[in-house]
């Protein structure tokens, strides 16, 4: 009985909307599964404090401990819809995102393991930011809320939400992404590197690089 409160209060510990107490049970191993067997001696350990762990050990050097990653190449985790941050971690695995850094990240995470972590960063807060120039009435102001209609890019505020806050599920938040991680990610999705959304591939397609550096940066500073 005291195994069973620990890992719940563990879990209640690391709840997230998507990630529910119940969620995150059902994909443990059956032997942890308390309930289930009450005679079978098991270290509990939930899954989501080895995510922490996981966390301190490797993925803070490069993103923060709290998804706030400083280099700006790096993006920030905080706050991003799990599903999504999941779909990234299996596409890093696949190759379908093609980035040796992440690639060797991934490369002996278990699909529970991404999970985890993905519910992890997701719960983090993020830190606001601001944009160099491209504030209120800037180009990029114009791409985000409106598309370029002369080219075909449709308004990225469609998919991303009028405050960059993405739709649950398919649609990354991008409010205050790092311009220069935003800029590299419209570059690899163009040149196909990235060739996990072919929406976005569609998209870039059609762009300069003056306009990703314009709606990139006016991302930055988005709220
Ligand atoms: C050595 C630095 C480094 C470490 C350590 C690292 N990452 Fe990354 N991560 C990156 C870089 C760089 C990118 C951007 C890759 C690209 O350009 O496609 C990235 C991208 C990501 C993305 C995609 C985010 C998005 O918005 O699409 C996720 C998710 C992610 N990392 C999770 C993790 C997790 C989880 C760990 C720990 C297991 C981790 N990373 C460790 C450097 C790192
Ligand atoms: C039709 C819907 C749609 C529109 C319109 C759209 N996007 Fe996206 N965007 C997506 C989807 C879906 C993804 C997630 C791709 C994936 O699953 O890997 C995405 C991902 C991205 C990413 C990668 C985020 C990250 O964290 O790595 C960037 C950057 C981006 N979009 C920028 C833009 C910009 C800028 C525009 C407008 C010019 C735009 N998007 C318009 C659907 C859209």
């Amino acid at each position: 009985m005291r195994l069973v409160s620990a890992f719940i209060l563990a879990l209640s510990l690391v709840e997230t909307p998507t990630f529910s107490a119940e969620k995150i049970a059902k994909l443990l191993p059956a032997e942890t599964n308390v309930e289930k067997n009450k005679n079978v001696k098991v270290a509990v350990t939930p899954v989501a404090i080895g995510a922490e762990a996981t966390v301190k050990a490797v993925c803070s050097a490069c993103h923060g401990a709290d998804g706030n990653s400083i280099i700006t190449l790096n993006p920030k985790l905080a706050g991003q819809h799990p599903e999504y941050l999941l779909k990234q971690l299996t596409n890093f695995k696949a190759g379908t995102r093609a980035n040796a850094v992440m690639a060797g990240m991934v490369a002996n995470l278990s699909p529970q393991e991404m999970q985890d972590l993905a519910a992890y960063f997701a719960n983090q807060k993020p830190a606001l930011a601001k944009a160099k120039s491209n504030g209120v009435g800037s180009l990029g102001e114009k791409i985000y809320r409106g598309g370029i209609a002369a080219t075909g890019v449709p308004a990225c505020a469609g998919c991303h939400g009028a405050n960059g806050a993405g739709i649950p599920k398919q649609f990354p938040r991008m409010s205050a992404q790092h311009a220069d991680y935003t800029l590299a990610q419209l570059r690899t999705f163009r040149t196909g590197e990235r060739a996990n959304a072919p929406m976005m591939m569609a998209i870039a397609a059609k762009m300069t690089d003056a306009e990703m550096q314009a709606v990139a940066d006016y991302l930055q500073g988005l709220r």
